[in-house]
């Protein structure tokens, strides 16, 4: 068996006086998609900000990849977070947003024609328009929105990609091409990816591994044909797991 990328064990998490992550152990595999599934609630992304360094924890998160990781924020793990809502609020383009994260000084000194032609790279690796960046970045879609921040979340090469519900509110349509190119990343670049998804289809054609969180505890885990049958299923996600059912393919 290939060696993980990023082992956790005995992990545990307190916010605010709630005992979030109780004794996590867990494994990313190196190269692999492993889905985190659970209800809300669950803990699914205190755990990935616990590997971004993001929360203080107790208990071991070791990276197997040749990079310090005593810092915080490791920068060869790319990050796409939960729900990003722009809507209204950023009265900027595309290129200034990207500009922003990736020039690490005031943009009234301009964009350095290097980061210009960056900028258009990191667009076509993810099947997005150079057009794109002539828009406002508060009026794009749901789906367009999504493959600017994996757009950044790419560079530079990251050997982690943490996922978090990474298409939710994005469109049908959009989600699957989403999710295609997600895979064919995967594939063709080798990097490991964790991706927490409530949709049971999307987990059970790309994952290769699925970890399912219950109460701050890992309950179970396997491949998605072992984790997502009916009894596994009410175990992780009890009564509620009716809600899901949609997405239960054989
Ligand atoms: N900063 C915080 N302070 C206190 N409780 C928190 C904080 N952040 C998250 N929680 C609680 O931790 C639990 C897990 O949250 P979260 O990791 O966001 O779950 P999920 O992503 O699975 O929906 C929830 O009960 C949430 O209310
Ligand atoms: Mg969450």
């Amino acid at each position: 068996m290939t060696p993980p990328l990023v082992s956790i064990r005995g992990l545990c998490v307190t916010l605010g006086g709630n005992a979030v992550l109780k004794d996590v152990h867990a494994d990313i595999v190196r190269g692999q998609i492993t889905s985190l599934i659970g209800l809300n609630g669950s803990g699914k992304t205190t755990l990935l900000r616990a590997v971004l360094k993001e929360v203080p924890y107790t208990g071991q998160i070791s990276f197997h990849c040749g990079h310090d990781h005593t810092h915080q924020n490791p920068n060869h793990v790319g990050y796409v977070p939960q729900k990003l809502r722009l809507e209204g609020n950023v009265p900027i383009t595309v290129r200034d947003l990207l500009a922003l994260a990736l020039q690490k000084r005031p943009l009234f000194f301009g964009i350095k024609a290097a980061v210009r032609a960056q900028m258009v790279t990191m667009l076509a690796r993810v099947g997005a328009s150079p057009a794109l960046l002539d828009r406002p970045a508060d009026r794009i879609s749901g789906g367009e929105l999504q493959r600017v921040l994996l757009a950044l979340a790419l560079e530079p090469n990251p050997e982690l990609l943490l996922l978090d519900e990474p298409a939710a509110g994005v469109d049908f349509q959009d989600q699957e091409s989403f999710y295609e190119l997600i895979a064919r990343l995967n594939r063709e670049r080798g990097v490991s990816i964790l991706l927490v998804s409530h949709d049971l289809s999307v987990v059970s054609r790309h994952a290769h591994h699925v970890l399912c969180l219950k109460d701050g505890l890992i309950q179970c885990q396997g491949t998605p044909r072992e984790m997502l049958n009916d009894a596994m299923l009410r175990q992780t996600f009890g009564a509620d797991r009716a809600v899901f059912a949609h997405g239960h393919h054989h």
